[in-house]
């Protein structure tokens, strides 16, 4: 049975105290053997620290159920190999908070944020006597933990190891992608029982056998290597830091506060979507003018290039042509899209541009057939911005040289919006994407791109920790398998953006580069296609979170395709989100509420399977009358055959009314409730 510390909840107020004697309801036998529990909110999720024979240990529970039973924690530095010897409890405090601030632009405007929180003081009793802390908080909807060690007068200290379990009591389902790979994060996730997995990467989302929903991920990752899941039997994992190419995990000055290491915990899957834990655990706004920052809809001179029919090179194809770019600006006015992103206008390309090697890329010269001003001028005379790109090809060493020089012209041009892409397998050839290295390597570009007043797309990115509500210029990123992938490979089955929404979206909004509405693909190579319907390709907008969202098909397959109105017509910013339905991997309906008006859409999409939802209306104003605009899939398609034809309907709904939802195999429904 655990003993609970209750702490008491202050609504709207935060308290911490010092409690050196650690009396009250902890549990505390001996200075070595000590035990000090706190519970959400609510009360369902109880984290339990225990110092046992001096060594600590953690264990979390959802109501009677134990998820993780005591599980180790601790390092090992360099020149150290044992670790922390035993430990003493020198000092305990406690934290609650109840207080909701607002995001910038977001999925939702108002995020709660609502917790329980200890912190643990420890001290070796004997050797070096080093101490260490460990904040835990308890929230409604999961837990976690963080260590801090302060500096302890020894210089420079080099963590080899962090020693934290995660002991699972119960095997379930994993939705998982392997770590340590040279894509990346860019794998079709696989779903195994979690007790056959190997190294993965977070998020980690499983479907216990007793059906609770769990994810493991991190937050707050600064200054430090990511963390991987290593399993180590049954259904025990540690974690197991990204190293360094010369084996160190982390090199610190002698002190370091680590991400916090979490579990949400959810009753179904459509909860996990909706947690803000993440968000929750970083740190508020950085930046007082925030104004530049617009969530935005773009097109690209994009396709083209992964469907073979322009170059990003110089060549008769080249896509950035000034003249393509014209014939692009004008299509963005016509359809009202404001954005534009263009590829490939700079000198460095070649044909082997994404082949591992230390290219060198210009991030300010043109090629010869781009006249930036030219274009630029051009785009302000028709109400457009231009979207920065910078690939760096994972050449660090030549993007720190330019990236000033880089920055500057666009904030010149008076471009507000960068990609920036690192393909490559290693950084400098080097060093892995999401190791230290390159932990600090995409903060200092986010923190750069801030100072140039630039809103950030990173592609071939380091892991979402919820970075962007400290640095809310941190738009989205990849990190996943993206539409791309459909353009020259065998393609995405239908099952993963049925998927992804559970597992890679759970970190932070995702530039998935939606609305290929050509899914056949017929300017494209052979064989290749999109392995969806037109109507889940809608769907996407509102299932796949992101404050910019592109339109990413070739323009003159937008031009009087019935699905462009509901492009131009959806937000990329919201006021709230609903999941109404979801089995990860299978099936997903989402609602959300546009910020700047009374309107709601829906989207819904399905894996392989056909599926018919019964929609019950209640998210609707009650006494309002809406006008439902229905973009579904046509009758008797599927997305092997007929993908491009979607079927229009309007009708008008209320609030509590049932709506109908018939998806076919691979496909999905978007709809506008405009209320009248
Ligand atoms: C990979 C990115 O994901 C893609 O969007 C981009 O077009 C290419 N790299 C070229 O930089």
């Amino acid at each position: 049975m655990l003993k609970h510390l209750l702490i008491a909840l202050m609504p709207l107020a935060l308290f911490a105290c010092s409690k050196p004697d650690s009396q009250s309801q902890a549990h505390q036998t001996s200075a070595a053997n000590a035990s000090y529990s706190i519970a959400s909110p609510d009360g369902n999720n109880v984290l339990q620290f225990t110092l046992s024979n001096g060594k600590p240990l953690y264990e979390v529970s959802h109501n009677d159920q134990r998820i993780i039973s005591p599980s180790a924690m601790g390092f090992v530095f360099k020149g150290d190999s044992d670790g922390f010897g035993p430990m003493d409890v020198t000092g305990t405090s406690e934290i609650s908070l109840d207080q909701t601030w607002q995001q910038v632009w977001g999925e939702k405007q108002g995020i709660r944020n609502h917790f329980n929180g200890m912190s643990v003081d420890l001290q070796e009793t004997t050797g070096q006597k080093r101490k260490l802390s460990v904040e835990f908080r308890a929230f409604n909807d999961g837990i976690a933990f963080r260590y801090l060690y302060p500096q302890q007068g020894e210089g420079g200290l080099v963590i080899m190891d962090e020693l934290t379990e995660f002991n699972l009591t119960n095997d379930g389902t994993a939705w998982w992608i392997g770590a340590y790979q040279d894509n990346r994060y860019e794998y079709i996730t696989t779903e195994s029982a979690l007790s056959t997995l190997d190294k993965v990467h977070t998020p980690l989302t499983i479907k216990t056998d007793k059906g609770l929903h769990l994810s493991f991920h991190e937050a707050r990752l600064v200054d430090f290597a990511s963390m991987t899941l290593a399993r180590q039997e049954g259904t025990a994992f540690k974690a197991d830091l990204v190293p360094w190419a010369d084996g160190d995990r982390v090199k610190t000055d002698g002190s370091f506060t680590t991400p916090w290491r979490t579990l949400q915990i959810a009753e179904n899957a459509g909860d996990l979507i909706t947690s803000y834990l993440i968000l929750n655990l970083n740190d508020p706004n950085k930046l007082e003018d925030t104004s530049w920052i617009q969530p935005h809809k773009y097109l690209g001179i994009w396709w083209g290039m992964h469907i073979g029919k322009y170059t990003f090179w110089e060549s008769p194809t080249h896509g950035a042509s000034t003249q393509i770019s014209r014939e692009h600006i004008d299509y963005c006015k016509k359809f009202g899209i404001d954005h534009l992103l263009i590829e490939g206008w700079n000198k460095g390309w070649t044909p082997a541009w994404y082949e591992n090697a230390m290219h060198m890329f210009s991030f300010t010269e043109s090629t010869p057939d781009f006249d930036l001003k030219t274009v630029t001028d051009y785009a302000k005379e028709n109400g457009v911005k231009l979207i920065g790109y910078h690939e760096t090809g994972s050449n660090i060493v030549n993007y720190r040289k330019q990236i000033d020089a880089g920055m500057a012209l666009y904030q010149s041009m008076g471009v507000n919006d960068i990609k920036i892409g690192q393909v490559g397998s290693r950084l400098n050839m080097k060093e892995w994407h999401h190791g230290q290295f390159g932990v600090r390597y995409y903060r200092e570009v986010l923190e750069k791109a801030a100072h140039y007043k630039l809103a950030v797309n990173f592609h071939e990115p380091i892991k979402d920790t919820g970075e962007r509500r400290t640095y809310p210029n941190m738009m989205a990123r990849e990190g996943a398998r993206g539409q791309e992938y459909n353009a020259w490979s065998e393609g995405n089955p239908p099952s993963h953006t049925a998927t992804i929404p559970f597992t890679r979206l759970l970190a932070g909004p995702m530039d998935f580069t939606p609305g290929v509405l050509d899914v056949e693909i017929k300017q494209g190579y052979a064989g290749r296609d999109v392995h969806t319907t037109a109507a889940k390709q809608l769907a996407l907008y509102v299932v796949l979170y992101s404050p910019i969202q592109m339109l990413a098909d070739l323009p003159e397959n937008y031009d009087g395709n019935p699905g462009l109105k509901f492009l131009q017509d959806v937000p990329v910013d919201w006021e709230d989100t609903k999941v109404l339905n979801a089995e990860v991997g299978r099936y997903i309906t989402t609602v959300r509420k546009d910020r700047y008006s009374d309107d709601w859409y829906l989207g819904s999409l399905t894996n392989e399977d056909a599926r018919e939802f019964e929609i019950k209306l209640n998210f609707l104003d009650a006494n309002a009358e809406y006008e439902a605009q229905v973009y579904a899939d046509a009758e008797g398609i599927t997305w092997e055959k007929e993908a491009t034809k979607i079927a229009v309907s309007n009708t008008s709904v209320k609030a509590g009314d049932n709506l109908k939802l018939m998806l076919a195999p691979g496909g999905g429904t978007a709809i506008r409730f405009k209320k009248l």
